[in-house]
């Protein structure tokens, strides 16, 4: 039985990420910092899945508690690195911190990787560096463009970094997901998205809003050059997106990747409005979402969708559940996590 350590494994896309290789048959290690998640979510993993993985509660920044762990958990396969702050606008306004963690956790967790001879890493990345494509729907081979923040920047050095050290003679195997915009939650509504304090994201605020613990959602313009004035973005399915980290992990353990960096795109290959998220809500769980328009939100760009073309024909996968399917299972966790 191959053996995986996850970083960030009891957040969002990690945790649900766990499930699923725990469900393939994949051994799990998880090291997480709980910066910006819950310890419970460990036994929330072992509700679903009946095995709980091991867990190590340290900061990837320390880089020889890192090469520790690395040398204790001698049987690694592989890495999964999802550990890494995540808010656009905190990005903004303390950009070191994001530099610091998001790059210095990364660098770290290769070197010890390199130590303790584990060669095949996932690296967790974004849409982001596309920034506001030129032509849609967006290709691997689509430019990478300036990114419009720290946390934009520390995606596109991350994988930098990879090929970078790949360059430089490290014995390594990469592939970099990016990522749509993840949403929902697991079937079972015991692990879901869980933000601090105000949530910056779509589908959480509409989950709090409706719950009654935030109130009422702002839709931040309706003035882009889209049929209904909303921006569009790819909504995908946490659990679609979490299968897939299976998939390249096993593509690197059989040794089918074709280059030792590559790089997919995650999402549906189709774009929604902000307010076809709203009413797609609203028919899936029976709820009203109370919203109203207000000003364009800075930084936003204005449609971005994924083709997949790659990630279907090389990886075999394709994500399968559907935006009412997504928004259903985010409202299911909200309501659960809140006792509703
Ligand atoms: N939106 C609202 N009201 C809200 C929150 C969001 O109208 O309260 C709108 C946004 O304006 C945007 C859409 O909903 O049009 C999606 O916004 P999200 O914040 O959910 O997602 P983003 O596309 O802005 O951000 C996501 C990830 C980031 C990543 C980015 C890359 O959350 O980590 O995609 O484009 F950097």
């Amino acid at each position: 039985m191959s053996k995986i350590l996850v970083s960030g494994g009891t957040g969002y896309i990690g945790s649900h990420t766990v499930v699923e290789l725990q469900n393939a048959g994949f051994e799990v290690a998880i090291i997480d910092s709980l910066a910006n998640s819950q310890i419970d979510v460990i036994d929330h993993i072992e509700q679903i899945t009946g095995k709980r993985p091991e867990f190590y509660q340290f900061d990837l920044k320390e880089r020889h508690d890192t090469r520790a762990v690395l040398k204790e958990l001698d049987n690694i396969d592989a890495v999964i690195h999802f550990a890494a702050y995540k808010s656009v606008g905190e990005s903004v306004a303390n950009p070191f911190k994001y530099y610091r963690n998001n790059l210095q956790s990364l660098m770290n967790m290769i070197d010890g990787m390199n130590r303790n001879h584990v060669r095949h890493m996932v690296l967790s990345s974004s849409c982001t560096v596309y920034g506001q494509p030129d032509v849609l729907p967006v290709t691997e081979q689509s430019p990478v463009k300036p990114a419009d923040s720290p946390y934009g920047s520390t995606k596109q050095i991350s994988e930098q970094i990879i090929q970078d050290a790949i360059r430089s003679g490290l014995d390594m195997n990469a592939i970099a997901l990016r990522y749509f915009n993840p949403i929902g939650a697991h079937e079972s509504a015991k692990i879901g998205e869980l933000p601090v304090g105000e949530p910056n994201n779509l589908v959480p605020y509409i989950t709090q809003s409706v719950a009654g613990v935030r109130g009422q959602l702002k839709v931040f313009g309706n003035d882009y050059n889209t049929p209904d004035g909303t921006p569009i973005r790819d909504y995908i399915h946490v659990v679609d997106l979490a299968k897939a980290h299976v998939v390249a992990i096993k593509r690197l353990l059989e040794g089918k990747n074709k280059a030792n960096y590559e790089v997919f795109n995650l999402g549906t290959g189709t774009g929604n409005s902000v307010l076809e998220v709203i009413k797609t809500f609203e028919s899936a769980t029976g709820q009203n979402v109370n919203y109203a328009v207000t000003d364009r939100r800075a930084g936003d760009i204005e449609k971005v969708w994924a083709d997949t073309t790659l990630a279907n024909t090389e990886l075999g996968w394709k994500a399968e559940k559907s935006l009412a399917d997504a928004l259903r299972s985010a409202w299911n966790w909200e309501k659960n996590y809140r006792n509703i």
